[in-house]
């Protein structure tokens, strides 16, 4: 089988390459070109298309698929919202995706953000780096013994839950479908108890109608005075002028994203001036107790190794004509 890769970083190219070698039955061409209807024909010659978040999986694209033959769409990404799956399943091709890779990489992350805004890791860096030796601004607050707040025990939420009754914290969660392996740590809680009682509060939720701006003002007014408030999930979870307003009125010790409201599709790719020119971003970069990462939550190298394995997987389950969890329906 014969795969052309879109949008091709050099981390992808080496993830795929090493992951090749136990698929002999499968060559991938690599293109830095992502998919969208005039880079489509470039398949041509090609059985499937591996593609991205950032990939434009549309109507138009899918036709010129069809007519160069190409019979297999690879999402290597769990989202598959830029896909119209209506035309895929009307020319039959089928669109498979990669759910879950490592769920630890982004808790990690997550805590990661949440331990450096605490104890202002990139002020004492850029202190120390001046020959500013004071401990000035800088103080934190333990973690052990306080109460974190996971909003989504699904499966980065279940493993953020993990890490922080590591760390000895009591663990409070809320979330639509209670995980019961969580129970004998976790306790779940109504939304606005968790939202008084947490010293850590993180995001785990997906984004829907029924999540979208879930901090808000009302939300952010029902939570502690010194709050650390920690989003890997999706910016737009947080309604942004209400978080520049909490910041304002000292509600948080810290804020980590690493997703903010105005990310577009375009995520990882080189997009600093862009992110510059938004301006509630750039507010939110003013803040000294504000520290925002670039979407990096899922990059870690046993992710992309996940990624590379299942992405490639998913092509053997097609040419072998099985069904799997991983098929887009
Ligand atoms: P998942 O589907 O395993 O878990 C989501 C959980 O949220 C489920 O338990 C679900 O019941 C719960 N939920 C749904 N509606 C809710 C509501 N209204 N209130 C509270 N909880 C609710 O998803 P997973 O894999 O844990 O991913 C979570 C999110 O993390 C994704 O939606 C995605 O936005 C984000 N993500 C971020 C990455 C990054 O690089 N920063 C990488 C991968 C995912």
């Amino acid at each position: 089988m014969k795969i052309l890769f879109y949008d091709t970083k050099n981390y992808d190219r080496e993830s795929f390459d090493a992951a090749l070698e136990a698929f002999p039955e499968i060559t991938v061409e690599y293109t830095k070109s992502d998919l969208d209807p005039r880079t489509a024909a470039l398949a041509e010659g090609f059985d499937a298309v591996c593609a991205f978040v950032s990939s434009d999986v549309g109507t138009q694209t899918l036709e010129i698929l069809h007519a160069k033959k190409v019979r297999l769409v690879l999402m290597r990404c769990a989202g598959f919202n830029n896909v119209d799956l209506e035309t895929a399943k009307k020319y039959d091709i089928p669109v498979k995706r990669v759910p879950g890779y490592s769920p630890e990489a982004v808790a990690e992350h997550a805590m990661a953000l949440a331990l450096a805004s605490n104890r202002r890791l990139y002020k004492a860096y850029n202190k120390v780096r001046e020959n500013d030796f004071s401990l000035s601004g800088l103080m934190g607050f333990n973690f052990y013994q306080k109460t974190a707040g996971i909003i989504g025990t699904g499966k980065i939420g279940a493993a953020m839950c993990r890490i922080c009754h590591g760390f000895g914290m009591k663990v409070l969660a809320y979330d639509v479908y209670e995980n019961e392996s969580l129970k004998s740590f976790v306790e779940y809680v109504p939304l606005e108890r968790l939202l008084s009682e947490s010293d850590l509060i993180s995001l785990h939720c997906p984004l829907m109608d029924s999540t979208y701006h879930l901090v808000n003002i009302d939300t952010i007014k029902k939570m502690k005075d010194g709050v650390i408030l920690v989003n890997t999930s999706r910016g737009a979870l947080v309604k942004t002028d209400d978080l520049i307003e909490g910041i304002r009125m000292h509600k948080f010790a810290g804020v980590g994203l690493d997703v903010y409201e105005e990310e577009t599709n375009n995520v990882f790719e080189d997009r600093s001036d862009e992110i510059l020119e938004h301006s509630t971003t750039a507010r939110l970069l003013s803040f000294p107790n504000v520290m925002i990462t670039s979407h990096q939550g899922f990059f870690t190298r046993e992710a992309l190794e996940a990624i590379a394995v299942t992405t490639l997987q998913n092509a053997m389950d097609f040419l072998a004509g099985k069904e799997s969890p991983n098929d887009v329906k």
